[in-house]
């Protein structure tokens, strides 16, 4: 018989008129191999139906089940519960907009964070239907490869005490957007291009390097070590501005 748990689990509804928030007890026996989103599933099925959190994959593939586990950002689908104590709390992920209890809107924000870092290659060629593809160096590929991990479940914005304070902040998973571009040969953004996009204290300045994204980023990426690489960049495109702020190069 596996141990007796108690998620003390937040509730709130925005769309029911007069609902208030709280935390709400949830008793259920654990058994091998049980991730939280199984036991939250477990919740749904068997206790209460109106219980509301998202998921879509169950692999820490699509980012859609991050929450707070005990305070610390991290994926339902990949937290086992024999790594908890018997009694814990989960709460929806802080930044984003709450839907209701533990499903929070990631998607508004990642859209409009990939409109401001203009997350797109930039490049004056003209298409051309029937080229060959140009290979790239399998050095460059396994490099981007790296900040294409991102599965934008949010953990790392969450985490961020920047991020929690200053709505506009681009977060570390916004710089590591710019990371990608930058590193990209097809991209043929300068650095000053990039500077306008991120040069200021709602980008690359604004983190204040407590590095909790780097640990709770669910996917591993070195997001510390790809923010330095970017802030020297842009530090090294700040210089050539002179002090009316015009660009001299
Ligand atoms: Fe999640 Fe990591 Fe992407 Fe941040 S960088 S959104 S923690 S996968
Ligand atoms: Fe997809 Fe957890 S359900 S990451």
């Amino acid at each position: 018989m596996g141990r007796q748990l108690t998620i003390s689990c937040f509730r709130y509804n925005p769309n029911i008129p007069g609902d208030k928030p709280r935390m709400q007890d949830y008793k259920l026996e654990e058994h091998e191999g049980m991730t939280l989103f199984v036991a939250l599933n477990e919740i749904r099925e068997k206790q209460d139906p109106t219980l509301m959190f998202d998921f879509v994959c169950r692999a820490a593939i699509c980012g859609s089940c991050a929450m707070l586990i005990n305070g610390r950002p991290r994926l339902a689908c990949k937290t086992m519960t024999s790594i908890l104590p018997s009694r814990f709390t989960v709460m929806p992920l802080p930044v984003f907009k709450l839907i209701g209890d533990l499903a929070v809107d990631t998607g508004t924000w990642f859209r409009d964070l990939q409109v401001r870092a203009e997350a797109w290659i930039h490049t004056n060629k003209k298409f051309d239907f029937n080229a060959l593809e140009v290979r790239m160096e399998n050095k460059t590929c396994e490099e981007i490869y790296d900040p294409e991990q991102c599965i934008e479940c949010g953990c790392c914005v969450a985490a961020c005490i920047t991020a929690n304070i200053r709505p506009d902040f681009i977060g570390a998973t916004g710089i590591n957007r710019v990371y990608r571009f930058l590193i990209d040969p097809r991209d043929e953004r300068s650095n000053a291009e990039y500077y306008d996009v991120i040069g200021n204290e709602d980008g690359t300045f604004g983190c204040v390097g407590l590095m909790a994204c780097d640990d709770l980023c669910p996917k591993d990426i070195p997001l510390q070590q790809n923010l330095a690489y970017v802030r020297r960049k842009m530090a090294a495109a700040g210089l050539k501005l002179d002090f009316k702020g015009v660009k001299t190069s």
